[in-house]
């Protein structure tokens, strides 16, 4: 949050490190670039200003590999939530007058990143409902974190992903995320932890 105060919203971009957020899982995409080849296909649900996806084109630039990333997000902010009931995207869609869907895709051509990625401004659910089943290598999730709405996204987007696909999420914590936690926990019992506070379901 204090990286919206340092930079504002119309600071100038270059790299993904210039994006507000609070991102810290590239050993995450730095895995499944290695590990899923050319031809597959990323979706990222829920990018808010486009940190972690303009680090996962990054990182597919930097790796070598023809993979195609798809991001996701109302660009409408997740709300209140978590246990300040934080309204921590408000500022950034206050700015953009109702949405940052603007800033999102200035920061992915800043980044020199708009053929690499895809931006699909939609609802979660409602944007899973465009695509073929089992059509996705590596599905992440990092919307709204409640637990109707993990709940929501996880039936929504398992369908998606191909057999051997991982799908996974940001913030398994449960003291501050228990909603993510509970909600893995009853959809995707299989799924473990992955890194520090992902969570990683690969599909059978
Ligand atoms: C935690 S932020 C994403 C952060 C981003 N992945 C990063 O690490 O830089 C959550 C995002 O989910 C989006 N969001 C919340 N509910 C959503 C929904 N139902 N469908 C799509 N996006 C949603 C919000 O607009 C917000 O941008």
């Amino acid at each position: 949050m204090s990286g919206h105060a340092m930079s504002g919203f119309d600071a100038p971009v270059r790299r993904w490190q210039d994006i507000p957020g609070w991102f810290q899982w590239r050993s995450a995409q730095e895995e499944a670039v290695a590990h899923f080849g050319d031809g597959a296909r990323f979706v990222e649900v829920g990018c808010y200003l486009g940190k972690s996806i303009c680090s996962l084109a990054e990182a597919v630039r930097v790796g070598g590999r023809d993979i195609a990333i798809l991001g996701v997000d109302t660009a409408q902010g997740s709300g209140p939530e978590g246990r300040g009931a934080t309204n921590a995207h408000g500022p950034a869609v206050e700015h953009g007058g109702g949405t940052f869907a603007g800033t999102l895709h200035r920061n992915v051509i800043s980044c020199g990143l708009a053929d690499s990625v895809q931006l699909l401004i939609s609802d979660s659910v409602a944007a899973a409902r465009l695509f073929d089943d089992e059509s996705f290598a590596w599905i992440h999730i990092d919307a709204r974190h409640d637990y109707p709405s993990v709940c929501a996204d996880i039936a929504a987007w398992a369908p998606k992903v191909r057999r051997g696909g991982w799908l996974s999420g940001d913030d398994y914590d449960d003291y501050q995320w228990p909603g993510v936690v509970g909600a893995v926990s009853d959809a995707l019992p299989d799924a473990q932890r992955w890194w520090s506070t992902q969570w990683r379901w690969i599909k059978p």
